[in-house]
């Protein structure tokens, strides 16, 4: 067994999709570098190129997002079942079940095949954002907002969250949010669906699965912590002495440390820049300053960097969305990713499955259950 546990090290899948260099920081979407795709590319772009291996010509991005667009629409079942958790459950509890409902009304639901799933994973892409947004809507008592054609992905779902057309940067900044968050090689929610598509079950069933492992707070849930922390120490507090404390006190400080990276994490370097300017045009620049002083002292005192998760968190804040939304808005963006790992899963299947070390009694006669003494129950 490996000596830190965790699948540290272990290769468990051979992927076209997506690589990471944590030594220098370098994070590739099928040979592309993710700071020229956020530079030049949008998300229906990159989902383009995550899913197909290659970059769409303007023929084929325009036809893709045509499709993107005709999928956005909720069936009756699905926003019955939204409206009726939108009271109670927790946003990643919704979207959790919301997409697993999803595949009841879905004409690919019975087939693998590569482009049923192709379908089915530009059906999640359209619609994650509707479920979130309309869930987001009615919890609050407002009207849900109807997808709106002649907006992008990245526009179209802040519209329907706020109920107002985004201006250009915010819609940029959110759209450079999505293509940051779209794949990371072999996560933990990624195996996920790797594990669950691997036994042939289907994608709703994967995506639903990696929705789950996303949620936790030691992967995409961080970001929600993040911005807690932020809250938390608040303006007026000593942060060098509240870090310090927390550390002193073994507590993890969220959005820091990788498994991966040992430097700082490409993603966070842009949205650092986006949560930057953002602070600039805020009446409370303080998110930005605070996160700055945060990462000094978390490198001085235990030479963490940031990851995505730390500067996502005040850039979302910034952009008016309720902390409870960060993870979500992360599996929709990430939907594209675990689709195409599902995808390349069944292309070339075995099962996944590994063994474990047994650390349990050693073989024992069986006790009937009236001979059975207190002390002979196993601990
Ligand atoms: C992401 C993460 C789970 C990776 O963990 P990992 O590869 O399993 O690393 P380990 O948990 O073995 O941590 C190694 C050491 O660094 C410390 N460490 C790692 N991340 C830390 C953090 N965010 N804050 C404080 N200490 C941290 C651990 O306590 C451990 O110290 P120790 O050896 O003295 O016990 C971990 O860095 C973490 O919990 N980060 C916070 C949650 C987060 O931001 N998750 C989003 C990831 S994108």
């Amino acid at each position: 067994m490996a000596e830190k546990g965790g699948l540290e090290g272990v290769v468990v899948a051979r992927s076209r999709l997506c690589s990471i260099d944590g030594e220098h920081g370098v994070l590739i979407y099928g040979g592309y570098d993710i700071r020229d795709l956020a530079e030049h590319s949008s998300y229906e772009e990159v989902c383009f190129l995550i899913l197909r291996g290659r970059l769409p010509s303007r023929a084929e991005l325009d036809a893709f997002s045509g499709d993107l667009v005709a999928a956005r629409d909720l069936s009756e079942e699905t926003c019955s079942v939204i409206d009726m958790l939108a009271a109670g459950a927790a946003p990643m509890e919704m979207l959790r079940t919301a997409v697993s409902v999803d595949s009841v009304g879905d004409p690919d639901r019975a087939s693998n095949d590569p482009d049923a799933n192709f379908r089915k994973a530009t059906r999640l892409i359209a619609k994650m954002p509707t479920m979130v947004a309309r869930y987001d809507r009615v919890r609050r008592g407002h009207e849900p907002v109807a997808p709106d054609a002649s907006l992008g992905h990245a526009g179209n779902f802040l519209q329907m969250l706020t109920g107002a057309a985004p201006g250009p940067s915010a819609e940029k900044t959110f759209d450079v949010a999505l293509i940051l968050h779209a794949d990371h090689e072999m996560n933990a929610s990624t195996f996920t669906a790797r594990v669950i598509a691997s036994t042939l079950s289907d994608m709703h069933s994967a995506i639903t699965g990696a929705i789950g492992a996303l949620k936790g707070p030691l992967h995409g849930g961080a970001n929600e912590q993040v911005m807690k922390l932020l809250l938390a120490i608040g303006g007026d507090r000593d942060i060098d002495l509240e870090i310090r404390e927390r550390l002193a006190r073994r507590e993890r400080i969220m959005g820091f440390g990788h498994r991966v990276y040992k430097t700082y994490d490409p993603r966070a370097v842009i949205l650092k820049e986006f949560s930057r300017q953002l602070a600039g045009e805020s009446d409370e620049p303080h998110w930005f300053s605070m996160s700055d002083h945060i990462e000094h002292v978390v490198l001085a005192e235990k030479g963490l960097y940031p990851n995505v998760d730390f500067y996502s968190a005040s850039t979302y804040h910034y952009l008016g969305i309720e902390t409870g939304l960060f993870t979500p808005i992360f599996a929709m963006s990430r939907v594209v990713g675990w689709a195409a790992h599902v995808i390349e899963q069944h292309a070339d299947n075995r099962l996944i499955r590994p063994s474990s070390e047994y650390v349990g009694a050693a073989l024992r006669p069986y006790v009937a259950i009236d001979r059975r003494a207190a002390e002979t129950t196993p601990v």
